[in-house]
């Protein structure tokens, strides 16, 4: 299978000739194992997500909620169905769900897409009772991996100064070439870390 196709995307050629990495769609081919043992699939988002993005949402504490979206509203539909309708390019979304043989409860979603101040913006979320057990980092490293194939190489991310966790997570699975602490916000650039580099994190 092609690199592009690795997260549930398939090249398809368009009738001009060019490829397009537009659905069908399939899962992707293996499952990964967790610190707890479980078996998840990642792949990428799909326009028919939009309700279990809401149903995990839903399922998320006020903290988890507030850590992610800088606000304890809870996602509205309208919203979600923005979120899950990327253009695989610019914006691009990759989800985890249980590997129980359905297209099961999302569990983790991670996704970068154009910010206002020019940088591309990663954004994740994994649900409470997953949290802790490594999803982060797999989902964190299938996004960079998918952003390096479209030519995206930097991306940025708005991190609570008292998240410990993400500052953990992207401290040890990226490079962090800039930190700007504003308003107890830390603003983050970085890149992907090399082969090498990402295979010492995880045995580490
Ligand atoms: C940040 C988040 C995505 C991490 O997901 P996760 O599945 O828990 O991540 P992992 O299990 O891969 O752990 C990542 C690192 O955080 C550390 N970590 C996990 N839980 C922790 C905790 N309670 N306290 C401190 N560190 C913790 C892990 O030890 C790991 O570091 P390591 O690689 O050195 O072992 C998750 O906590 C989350 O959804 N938080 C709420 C949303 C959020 O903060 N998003 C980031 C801003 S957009």
């Amino acid at each position: 299978m092609s690199a592009s196709g690795e997260y549930g995307l398939i090249e398809t050629m368009h009738p001009t000739g060019g490829v397009s990495t537009r659905p069908p769609w399939v899962r992707a081919p293996e499952p990964m194992i967790l610190g707890n043992g479980a078996a998840v699939r990642l792949r990428a988002i799909r326009p028919d997500d939009a309700p279990r993005l809401l149903a995990l949402c839903d399922r998320l504490s006020p903290r988890t909620v507030y850590q992610r979206f800088f606000t304890t509203r809870r996602l509205r539909p309208a919203d979600a169905n923005v979120l899950a309708n990327v253009d695989y390019d610019e914006r691009m979304a990759i989800v985890a769900n249980v590997d129980d043989g359905h297209d099961s409860a999302l569990i983790g979603v991670a996704r970068y897409a154009p910010s206002d101040d020019g940088t591309t913006e990663v954004a994740l979320v994994v649900a409470d009772a997953w949290q802790g057990l490594g999803l982060g980092s797999l989902l964190l490293e299938a996004l960079l991996r998918a952003g390096g194939e479209r030519g995206i190489h930097e991306f940025s991310a708005d991190v609570l100064a008292e998240n410990r966790q993400a500052l953990r997570l992207l401290g040890r699975h990226t490079t962090i070439t800039a930190r700007r602490l504003e308003h107890g916000v830390v603003h983050l650039l970085f890149g992907r870390l090399s082969a090498v580099e990402t295979a010492t994190a995880r045995a580490s």
